[in-house]
């Protein structure tokens, strides 16, 4: 038998008897020669012979009826496997249901529920039906402050107040968060950070570091800082109680329209997609959008784990994270089904296309996931049900007109 094992997403493989099953990227080690994590969508029964014959440890997820596995397979040429054993658990209980509930009872009050819109077949050039989530109405013009006020209310807040990190939309969010909840904020940006976050941040009233060229420099500084004030570090997606705030977002989704298939969603750090992926786990197909000049989860997927990358391009300041989140890496390697990346005209468009057509403000990092249909990188199987998350509005309009 030849191997038929791919290096990630949804594909097929074969057992030792032929039989072909669904999985998702294995992690196979091979006399030196290695795959990414495999997520093997399918009964336990259904355990593919190969592996049921050799696996020493499974994680089966409480929340549905699928089975993960994450393997190393000792194998020949051939996927007739002799002998198997763990390398890794996924924990996949990481962000839990009960994570998320907590956050939608500690943040319900300070966020928006945002409303959806219809596009039909059609519209923006895409030949199909479309559910727009507009987070990019959301107080401060991102989704970032979900998961900024649930780290802050799940914390004990010192004097020295709040701090954090950010590109920019995150910073507008904690210094808003650290306003409604009373305390004192400094966040450090980098140089690329626009304008109009920049100028936000400030009259937000927080103490405001320009410093470094790329986010990655700004967490560094502020990592210094924060070891000098003991501030509480709100960081923007590597951390439990940020990812289970923007989880909510996917739970608003779910509850305003219960019949979408796929959700298309930008990554930065990945803090928001792991929300999708903890909010919707395997009931959607997760298609994750990025940069192509700033791709640290396709990155990552190349890997087989998060490795660092050079950023740039017109999303940098939204979607320029060097390396993907372990926290948001820890789902997305397992719930990810199609990761694409755009072009920087292919984003540009989309705003254009989305202030044009449809009257509504988006930063380059708010339309990726749009860019990603508008330009055929993802398109849907007809009678896919898909909704594309337009995540942040921060951006100078002035070169929509
Ligand atoms: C508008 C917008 N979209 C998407 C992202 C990516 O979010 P994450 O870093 O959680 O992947 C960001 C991050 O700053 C953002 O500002």
């Amino acid at each position: 038998m030849t191997s038929s094992t791919t290096r990630r997403n949804c594909s097929s493989f074969w057992d030792a008897v032929g039989r072909e099953h669904e999985v998702c990227a294995l992690r196979l080690e091979v006399s030196g020669r290695s795959w990414p994590t495999i997520r093997y969508r399918g009964s336990v029964g259904a355990v593919p012979f190969l592996l049921a014959s050799s696996i020493t440890t499974v994680a089966k997820k409480p929340q549905s009826a699928l089975l993960s596995v994450v393997a190393i397979v000792s194998l020949g040429s051939t996927l007739d496997a002799t002998r198997c054993t763990c390398s890794q658990e996924i924990n996949q209980t990481m962000v839990t249901d009960h994570d998320i509930e907590l956050a939608q009872h500690r943040i319900t009050g300070h966020v928006r529920r945002t409303p959806t819109m219809s596009t039909a077949a059609g519209e923006l050039g895409v030949g199909h039906d479309l559910t727009l989530k507009l987070e990019c109405l959301q107080h401060t013009g991102s989704f970032k402050p979900r998961g900024a006020f649930n780290l802050a209310l799940a914390s004990e807040i010192p004097r020295s107040g709040l701090i954090a990190a950010s590109g920019g939309n995150h910073g507008v969010a904690v210094a808003y968060v650290a306003r409604q909840l009373g305390h004192h904020a400094e966040i450090f940006v980098p140089a690329i950070s626009p304008k109009i976050k920049v100028d936000r941040i400030a009259a937000l009233g927080a103490e405001l570091h320009i410093g470094g060229t790329v986010y990655a420099e700004a967490q560094a500084a502020c990592d210094i800082r924060q070891s000098e004030t003991g501030a509480l570090t709100l960081h923007p997606y590597d951390a439990v109680e940020t990812v289970a705030g923007q989880a909510t977002c996917g739970r608003e989704l779910q509850a305003q329209h219960p019949e979408i298939d796929t959700v298309v969603v930008a990554v930065g750090g990945g803090g928001l997609a792991a929300g999708f992926a903890a909010a919707y786990r395997d009931s959607v197909k997760l298609v994750t959008v990025e940069p192509e000049t700033s791709r640290c989860l396709g990155a990552a997927f190349d890997a087989g784990e998060p490795v660092d990358v050079t950023v740039s391009g017109v999303a940098a300041d939204s979607l320029g994270a060097s390396r993907i989140g372990q926290m948001p890496w820890s789902l997305l390697s397992i719930h990810t089904d199609v990761s694409v990346s755009v072009s920087d005209d292919a984003i540009t468009a989309a705003r254009k296309a989305a202030f044009v057509e449809l009257q509504i403000v988006l930063e380059p990092g708010g339309a990726a996931a749009l860019a990603a249909l508008m330009s055929g990188t993802y398109t849907p199987e007809p009678g896919e049900r898909v909704a594309v998350i337009l995540c942040g509005a921060n951006a100078d309009p002035g070169d929509l007109v």
